[in-house]
């Protein structure tokens, strides 16, 4: 696949007249698909390997996007790149997204192999539990609460600060934040750590939603309900069954019913929404 070349050249007639300081009032000029010719279809995935983000990885290259995976698991990429057969377009890198050095090699992996990142999606995300259930938040080691935090938030915040420069210079971005019902209420299966970091999730996309909205890049929150993963699958089954009863559609959420989501909010037609945070939890919270 060939890399785009940089410009800073906006083929939106929109754009044009916001640079120039014309007025941003009234409605926008620019319809869903006259960005094309410079549009940036290459996305970053971190947690790619399984469960919601192996579902994202899948979905955003049945879109046509060319696809870097970013994950700690060598083996789940190697499963990964196998099962979806698509070298043309997924390239995997395995790393921690809490490490600065791995969002150093996603972007250059990104650039030499696909082209410039104009698709992140901050899936990556921890939720540490003892014997399938949650530690009380009294109990939580510190070193624990900071891994927490490190992976679940720091990881999502350099990787903004890592592709924003791209989405910049094209003047178009989407960056997706993987919350969770968590962070939009209070958590009878996950720990203290695991809300905190979701809720501040939150937060840091409203943050950057306003940072970046005048570069064309929109950051919008996705909070999952219960959806069939590992993660999932790593509560005992009473604690799962016990939240099945509350989800009003009455069954889990499939990685493929986020992806579904995550692929419009990194396409063109979601340009009016940022600094959103959009529920999918099958009505078990309904904000
Ligand atoms: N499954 C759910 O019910 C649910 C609900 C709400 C939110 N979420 C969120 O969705 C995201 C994905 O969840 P999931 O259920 O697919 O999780 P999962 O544990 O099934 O998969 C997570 C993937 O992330 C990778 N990963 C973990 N730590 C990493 C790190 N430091 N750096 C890079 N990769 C790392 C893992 O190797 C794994 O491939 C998480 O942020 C999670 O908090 C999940």
């Amino acid at each position: 696949m060939s890399s785009t070349p940089r410009s800073r050249t906006s083929t939106c007639p929109w754009r044009r007249r916001t640079t120039s300081g014309r007025s941003r009032l009234g409605p926008p000029a620019c319809p869903p698909n006259t960005m094309a010719a410079d549009r940036v279809r290459h996305a970053i995935v971190t947690g790619g390997a399984d469960g919601i983000g192996a579902g994202v990885v899948e979905r955003l290259l049945s879109d046509g996007l060319g696809v870097v995976a970013v994950d700690v698991s060598v083996t789940a990429l190697e499963e990964l790149a196998t099962r979806l057969g698509r070298p043309d377009a997924l390239v995997t890198v395995v790393g921690d997204v809490a490490e600065p050095a791995t969002w150093e090699k996603a972007v250059d992996t990104c650039h030499a192999a696909l082209g410039p990142v104009g698709v992140l999606v901050n899936n990556a995300g921890i939720s540490p539990k003892t014997d399938g259930r949650k530690i009380a938040g009294r109990s939580i080691p510190l070193a624990e609460w900071r891994r927490v935090v490190d992976v679940n938030l720091t990881g999502a915040f350099l990787g903004v600060q890592a592709v924003a420069p791209d989405m910049v210079d094209r003047q178009w971005g989407r960056i997706v934040n993987m919350s969770s019902q968590a962070g939009r209420t209070g958590t009878v299966v996950a720990g203290v750590h695991y809300g905190a970091t979701k809720t501040a999730l939150i937060g840091l996309t409203r943050a950057f939603a306003g940072e970046l909205a005048g570069d064309g890049i929109t950051v919008n929150a996705v909070a999952p309900g219960k959806i069939e993963t590992p993660m999932m699958r790593g509560a005992v089954a009473e604690s799962n069954e016990d939240f099945l009863r509350g989800i009003p559609v009455g069954h889990f959420g499939s990685p493929g019913d986020i992806a579904a989501l995550v692929s419009f909010l990194a396409g063109d037609e979601s340009r009016f929404i940022t600094g959103a945070t959009v529920d999918a939890n099958g009505g078990s919270f309904m904000g």
